[in-house]
């Protein structure tokens, strides 16, 4: 199967077609969800909770992000890998923000970056598409600014819808290819979809967006405990691993594991492949 590019993205938005988005920071989720038809792979700066172990994505370094987007770019046939960029690595301004783009390209091999803001970023994507890299926004509630915005709140609600809009229309005006909402009201993510030329990408958003995105640990259960409203768990990884991984632990206490079937015989039998 052929590459996915923009002109699938724009073509499912005139047809209206959805498509599906998770994150991937390695190269068996890459490959498995490539397999599986997920259009469109997102190495997020949700990396610093989901492999680094940050409470927030704020300390991500773009020299931890990118050898997850080699991984990712590198594994995949079918699917458009996009990249974040990290907090503080494009807000000074559009030369900055190129320069960090540029990287993820070349050195990562994503076929697109992505960064948080609406009209504060409008000159960083202009700058960026204008350098011929393809740009998806990211609106509504959007974690690098978590501070700022009290918390993990639901964003464009009442009177803030008017910011939203104008977010939605400046990231389309200034060349992103498509845009995610995140935790924004379902009406008015399903106005600004049929608002906007560029597909939306709703992750808390509702089912009017063109696309959808989920944190693939999120949505297949690795983690544990109480998920956000917006998650469906489509597996429960994190049961099945640890019941596994107990498993093995009482295999090897109690001598059932490795069997005889796990173990090279003589040494007569040098000559046999270690792998059957
Ligand atoms: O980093 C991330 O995982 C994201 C998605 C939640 C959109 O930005
Ligand atoms: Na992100």
């Amino acid at each position: 199967a052929r590459r996915i590019r923009l002109t699938d993205f724009a073509r499912a938005k005139r047809d209206g077609r959805r498509w599906a988005m998770l994150t991937s920071y390695d190269q068996y989720t890459a490959s498995i969800f490539d397999d599986a038809g997920v259009w469109a792979l997102l190495v997020g700066d949700s990396a610093a909770n989901n492999v680094f172990g940050h409470e927030t994505t704020l300390p991500l370094t773009v020299e931890e992000l990118l050898p997850l987007v080699r991984a990712v770019s590198r594994s995949t046939r079918r699917a458009f890998v996009v990249s974040d960029l990290p907090f503080g690595t494009y807000e000074e301004g559009p030369a900055q923000a190129l320069r960090t783009a540029v990287r993820f390209m070349k050195e990562g091999g994503a076929h697109a970056v992505k960064f948080e803001g609406g009209v504060r970023v409008a000159e960083q994507i202009r700058a960026v598409t204008g350098a011929g890299i393809p740009v998806m926004a990211h609106i509504g509630f959007t974690p690098q600014s978590e501070h700022q915005l009290g918390g993990y709140r639901v964003q464009g609600r009442g009177a803030a819808a008017e910011q939203l809009r104008a977010d939605a229309r400046a990231v389309a005006e200034a060349g992103a290819f498509a845009v995610v909402m995140e935790m924004v009201p379902g009406d008015v993510a399903a106005e600004i979809t049929a608002e906007l030329a560029i597909p939306t990408v709703g992750i808390g958003a509702g089912p009017g967006c063109d696309a959808q995105v989920l944190v693939w640990q999120d949505a297949m259960g690795l983690r544990q405990g109480r998920t956000a409203r917006f998650v469906k768990q489509y597996a429960q990884l994190g049961q099945v691993l640890e019941q596994a991984a107990a498993t093995y632990v009482e295999e090897v206490a109690s001598g059932v594991f490795p069997g005889p079937e796990h173990t090279f015989a003589d040494s007569s039998d040098a000559q046999a492949p270690a792998v059957p």
